[in-house]
């Protein structure tokens, strides 16, 4: 479903080159979850061994929720946050006729997105789903409790405890206290996998069945690309070679994915946290860039083509299918001059775009770009590539020599602002 297209990366001779025992090295140190951080591989292979009897107990959540409102909100940042938001946004569009409608909360402290939600839902009948592993984290914390508070307002407490959701750790964190003192039906968060892992866990599974995507066919995809994977000789593995190469040989510093979908757009903010996060340390790592085009050759384009050199590479997504299509309509006066492209559809367009633009950067401007050819963008296909790229992610980390799964980083701040706000302990 997706492959890897290296002709115009200028590496293509430098990958046959490359060792097979190193990469038989990581992968095995993938299966047999023996490298740094292995305790975070749980989703390896979740797609065949995730909680049959908790997806079956969400489904029936999530249709007793959808029945009751025109609205969810999904409370999260983050690894709580992206992939819903990726998965809804590829899967559904970016306006959807569907009865839910989902807002995200909880991802930014911006005090006038969070009011104008309050006032754009508080006439409509809405329903909460509360995602947070640690259950501390202060901006979907903050989030909650103005949301939880105006829902109780409306509805009265049991009315608002029927529409509350929360995903959490198992057992540990403030939000699993609340969700048990409150009653609020509650699904788990696996300890074996970490927030930028945990799409397919009811993290991303829940939010997107209230949406009524099919996540029965997102397994589907995630299985086929897990299979596809289990054997060395993959897609994902070149990507991640590739890009490897690029880095570490070649001296690129970052890399920017490119999509020709809008509604890819999400996606591309949720492969910039798996990759961020996982590689951005110990001095090391791509630094992970996205763009839209056409819509970004009109602001970044001029800079990938004639800018600062052996800086970047390019990493196109190339949809074959696209969910939706239009032509032209033909105009007797012909004013504009557009009559000659009225044999040509809207998407056919978009690839001649894609083919004219590769040309540009990567033999005119001598950018590499690495071409992934992506089937479709169905829920079957957000399966697999989310799950591709988890991969390509895992085997990437591990052959830069860092721990691909845990995130110090991201403390810092953390633990600065709770000293700021003085909170208690810190
Ligand atoms: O990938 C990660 O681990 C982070 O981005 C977390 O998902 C993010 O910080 C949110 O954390 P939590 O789910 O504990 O609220």
């Amino acid at each position: 479903m997706i492959k890897v297209n290296l002709n115009e990366s200028k590496i293509k001779n430098d990958i046959n080159k490359f060792r097979e025992t190193k990469i038989k090295e990581v992968h095995d140190m993938i299966e047999n979850k023996t490298g740094e951080g292995c305790e975070f591989l749980g989703w390896n292979n979740w797609p065949v061994e995730f909680n049959k009897n908790e997806l079956s107990k969400m489904k029936k959540v999530a249709q007793e929720l959808r029945n009751k409102i025109d609205i969810l909100l999904v409370v999260g940042i983050g690894g709580s946050y992206l992939g819903a938001r990726a998965a809804d946004e590829m899967i559904r569009g970016l306006y959807t006729k569907d009865k839910v409608e989902l807002i995200y909360i909880g991802n930014t402290i911006s005090s006038t997105y969070t009011q104008q939600v309050v006032d754009y839902i508080k006439d409509k009948e809405f329903g909460i789903v509360n995602i947070s592993k640690s259950g501390t984290t202060t901006e979907p914390g903050i989030a909650f409790r103005v949301f939880e508070k105006l829902l109780v307002d409306l509805k009265g407490k049991q009315n608002a405890k029927e529409r509350i959701v929360a995903v959490t750790d198992k057992a540990k964190g403030a939000l699993k206290q609340l969700a048990t003192a409150e009653g609020y039906e509650t699904f788990t968060i696996p300890d074996d996998i970490g927030g930028r892992f945990s799409v397919f866990t009811p993290v991303g599974i829940f939010p997107l069945l209230v949406a009524g995507v099919n996540v029965d066919d997102i397994f589907k995809g995630a299985k086929k690309a897990m299979q596809d994977t289990k054997n060395i000789n993959n897609e994902a593995y070149k990507y991640a070679i590739a890009r490897y190469i690029l880095h570490t040989q070649k001296g690129y510093k970052a890399e920017t994915l490119v999509g020709y979908e809008l509604q890819m757009q999400t996606f591309t903010e949720w492969w910039k946290q798996l990759f961020g996060e996982s590689e951005g340390k110990d001095g090391k790592g791509l630094f992970p860039t996205s763009c839209i085009f056409s819509t970004d050759l009109h602001s970044l384009g001029q800079f990938i083509q004639e800018g600062t050199k052996n800086i970047l590479f390019e990493t196109i997504i190339d949809v074959k299918k696209p969910n939706l299509d239009l032509k032209i309509p033909k105009n007797s006066e012909d004013l504009d001059g557009l009559n000659y492209l009225t044999s040509k559809t809207f998407h056919e367009i978009n690839k001649v775009a894609l083919e004219g633009v590769i040309d540009a950067h990567a033999n005119t401007g001598e950018v590499p770009n690495i071409i992934l050819e992506f089937d479709k963008m169905d829920a079957e296909m957000f399966g697999y590539a989310a799950y591709w790229f988890m991969k390509a992610c895992a085997m990437s980390g591990y052959l830069l020599g860092i721990n691909p799964f845990n995130q110090p980083g991201v403390e810092v701040y953390k633990a600065n602002m709770f000293k700021l706000l003085k909170k208690p302990g810190f």
